[in-house]
């Protein structure tokens, strides 16, 4: 687990334990933070889903932690620009750094990137990644930067953040005007819901997404006054009444696990959201099977379309099957 590097560093006297509160940039579910008294942390997240987690558990958490620190914990995400970023907001925060990372998400490179600028006061290597520290130093040229891609704005990190992902713009290009009330759920930095919106039938479109990062971005990409936005698990988002028409490019993986399981809790999500007559509007890489959950969660399930790696898929008549009682 991604902390055991920060319980032997403290362990062993390699890194001195710091005297005050302690912001943890970024942890995933699941990662190991026992080597950290409770009562001094903050965690810093952006996503609902995990932010729930963590509050559930009992931690303290937010979006923009205020006041003074005397460690920032940065766990690496895997996008090198949504590091950087990271990196240069812990630094502005508390004056010692700490960052962990596993091989994969590329934490060599970003140490070797790190010690050009400023020197590393230790570092230590277990379990295929790497825990290092620096005191003092400023990453303040890295800090996140928005990106216009084709008249959208995206920041680092979020998905999809080099333009329209091949998926969404095969959905978008099927995608028949829809009407009355909707959710796009996953909706990310809003390409789907602004195309959306090109339809005057549409009376309301809730944007309902985890990361906060990418809804802040949708917020800026889609100026729609039929928008309102939701940072939450689309998973357990109820709408506040049955839709017409639910819209997704449902995420396919659970941080870097392929995981078709999010997908299908999506599926069922949707059925749930939708009135009688309601419409499905999903997007797929082909070799993913959502097959059986589709035709559990609707009666009626159709290829719509798609292109050799994608299939756009119109389901309709939600079955709404209630969970059996005890
Ligand atoms: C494949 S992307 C599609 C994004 C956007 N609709 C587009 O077309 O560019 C899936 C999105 O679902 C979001 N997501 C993942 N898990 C979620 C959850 N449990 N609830 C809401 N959104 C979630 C991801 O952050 C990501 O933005």
């Amino acid at each position: 687990m991604t902390t055991s590097r920060l319980s032997t560093a403290l362990s062993t006297g390699a890194l001195s334990r710091p005297e005050g509160r302690v912001a943890v940039f970024g942890p995933p579910p699941g990662t190991d933070l026992s080597a950290l008294p409770r009562e001094g942390l903050t965690l810093v997240s952006q996503d609902a889903v995990a932010s729930a987690g963590w509050q559930a558990a009992g931690y303290d958490v937010t979006r923009a932690p205020e006041g003074a620190f005397a460690a920032a914990l940065v766990v690496l995400p895997r996008a090198r620009e949504a590091q950087k970023a990271l990196i240069a907001q812990a630094a502005t925060l508390a004056p010692l750094l700490i960052v962990d990372g596993q091989k994969h998400d590329g934490v060599d490179a970003t140490l070797k990137a790190m010690k050009a600028r400023a020197p590393i006061a230790g570092s230590l290597s277990k379990a295929h990644g790497k825990l290092f520290w620096t005191d003092g130093a400023s990453f303040a040229d890295w800090v996140a930067r928005d990106r216009d891609v084709g008249g959208f704005v995206t920041r680092p990190g979020v998905f999809s953040a080099d333009g329209p992902d091949k998926g969404s713009l095969a959905l978008a290009e099927i995608l028949p005007p829809l009407r009355g009330c909707i959710a796009d759920i996953g909706a990310g930095w809003g390409f789907l819901a602004r195309h959306i919106f090109a339809s005057d039938a549409v009376e309301a479109l809730h944007l309902v997404e985890t990361d906060a990062v990418a809804l802040d971005c949708a917020r800026v990409n889609v100026t729609d006054p039929r928008a309102l936005f939701h940072w939450a698990d689309a998973t357990s988002w109820r709408p506040p009444g049955p839709l017409d028409a639910v819209v997704s490019n449902p995420p396919f993986h659970v941080g870097r696990a392929g995981d078709p399981g999010l997908g299908r809790a999506f599926i069922a999500a949707a059925a749930r959201m939708l009135g009688p007559s309601g419409s499905f509007w999903m997007v797929a890489n082909r070799h993913l099977p959502y097959e059986v959950e589709l035709d559990t969660a609707f009666a009626e399930v159709a290829e719509a379309g798609g292109t050799g790696g994608f299939k756009v898929i119109h389901a309709r008549k939600p079955r709404h099957i209630r969970p059996r009682r005890p």
